[in-house]
């Protein structure tokens, strides 16, 4: 057998059917409608499908990535509807998560012919995930950006693209059909049995979701993924979650570019160095902290924005956040802990990069005062910079403590302002 005919009935997947995109290059996934949460975190009102992608060429067949373990039989089912497991002659990965891995092992034991191409980051991935041992060793091949592996009329190159969004990643690009086995890059969770963008009706807020949460916290990386893909010529872009994008495919690169670039605060510039303080306040007592900072922080030559979390949103604060120098929290320590609202709003940083940030914390007490300690450490824990030691007061702030608030403020400020704030000294590494 060299050529088994297309099986997809009407361009859409059926259950055990592979899908054409062009004459020997077929979907081979699987859809999961029914999913609502993907990774416990990313909400999929749609459900989300598993992309994998088979190519024949005149010398062999290569398999692009497999499905979450759960659906493998329909992807086998697909497989086999387009070509036998002697054919295989390459399997590649373009990221090792398992939602694209779980169907691997199978695979390799129903193709054992097959060579792996893994990106050169991923080889201490793949040993964990497969765990050999003397008797299995692991045979792989890592390639990098410009590696090509020929299937005869048809020819695979490699583009390394880490980090988007785990540091293995890749993409692969199908020279003769000028098409981009992405990965994640350019997927949405959308599930939709027609496959093909221009059919699957409206599903931007599924892929501006997608990198909001996924992609955003790498928008380096997707700038420098970008320089490799946009050169190419691009007729298809296959992901390996949501619809394959044939139509107007550039669209999605220019749109991953408006957001890796365009932040607020670029658009109408930002040349101050920026404090963003956000506060809770019982009494009134963290409140008048707040503001004494945002004095001090303000003589001190910093733009200061002062932001009472009662009466905010978190989203829009995140893309404050993310413009920022620096940040300062401050709140009431109740029952021994921060406030609520105060870990919502730390809890949702993890989309952005927040790495060098400078961060501080502040807070009125009544007993024990743990909240400021406990925010300084959650700043660390997200790779922030602590310059000055928390600031707490017991209760209603006295003139005096008023003026500690300023010189607290202004001490942060001026470590923006002196530029150093990849250098400068967290307290913590005094203590
Ligand atoms: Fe879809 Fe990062 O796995």
């Amino acid at each position: 057998m060299t050529h088994l005919p297309s099986t997809s009935r009407n361009g859409m997947a059926e259950a055990t059917e592979a899908v054409e995109i062009r004459p020997g290059l077929h979907w081979i996934g699987a859809l999961d409608p029914g999913l609502r949460t993907f990774d416990i975190i990313l909400r999929t009102a749609n459900g989300t499908t598993y992309n994998s992608y088979l190519v024949r060429g005149s010398d062999g067949v290569a398999v692009i990535d497999t499905v979450k373990a759960e659906f493998a039989d329909d992807f086998f089912a697909r497989l086999e509807s387009v070509a036998r497991y002697d054919e295989i002659k390459v399997i590649v990965l373009n990221h090792l998560e398992p939602d694209h891995t779980g169907a691997l092992p199978e695979l390799m034991r129903r193709a054992p012919q097959a060579r792996l191409h893994i990106s050169t980051r991923a080889p201490a991935m793949l040993k964990a995930l497969l765990k050999p041992s003397e008797e299995h060793p692991l045979e792989y091949q890592a390639v990098d950006t410009g590696d090509e592996v020929s299937l005869g009329d048809r020819t695979l190159r490699f583009l390394h693209t880490p980090f988007l969004h785990w540091p293995d990643t890749q993409c692969t690009y199908l020279v003769e059909e000028a098409t981009l086995f992405s990965g994640d890059v350019f997927g949405c969770h959308h599930c939709d049995s027609r496959m093909f963008n221009e059919q699957c009706g409206d599903f931007r807020f599924a892929f501006d979701y997608y990198y909001a949460h996924i992609m955003r916290p790498f928008k380096t990386h997707v700038m420098d993924a970008l320089k490799l893909i946009e050169p190419l010529p691009l007729q298809i872009i296959a992901p390996t979650h949501g619809p394959i994008l044939r139509d107007r495919p550039r669209r999605y690169l220019t749109r991953y570019r408006e957001l890796s670039t365009s932040t607020f605060a670029e658009r109408i510039g930002n040349e101050e160095p920026t404090l963003v303080v956000f506060y809770m306040s019982s009494y009134g007592n963290t409140a008048r902290m707040a503001e004494s900072i945002r004095t001090g922080a303000e003589e001190a030559g910093a733009r200061v924005s002062l932001y009472d979390l009662e009466g905010g949103e978190i989203q829009p604060f995140v893309d404050l956040v993310e413009s920022a120098d620096a940040l300062a929290f401050g709140s009431p320590t109740i029952n021994g802990d921060a406030v609520k609202p105060i870990w919502d709003l730390l809890s949702s940083l993890a989309v952005i990069e927040l790495k060098g940030k400078l961060g501080a914390a502040f807070g009125s007490y009544g007993w024990t005062g743990e909240a400021v300690r406990m925010i300084e450490d959650r700043m660390r824990g997200l790779k922030m910079r602590v310059p000055v030691a928390g600031l707490r007061i017991k209760l209603i702030p006295t003139d005096e403590e008023l003026a500690e608030c300023r010189d607290f403020g202004r001490a942060l400020a001026s470590a923006i302002v002196s530029g150093e704030k990849g250098r400068v000294i967290d307290f913590a590494d005094l203590g």
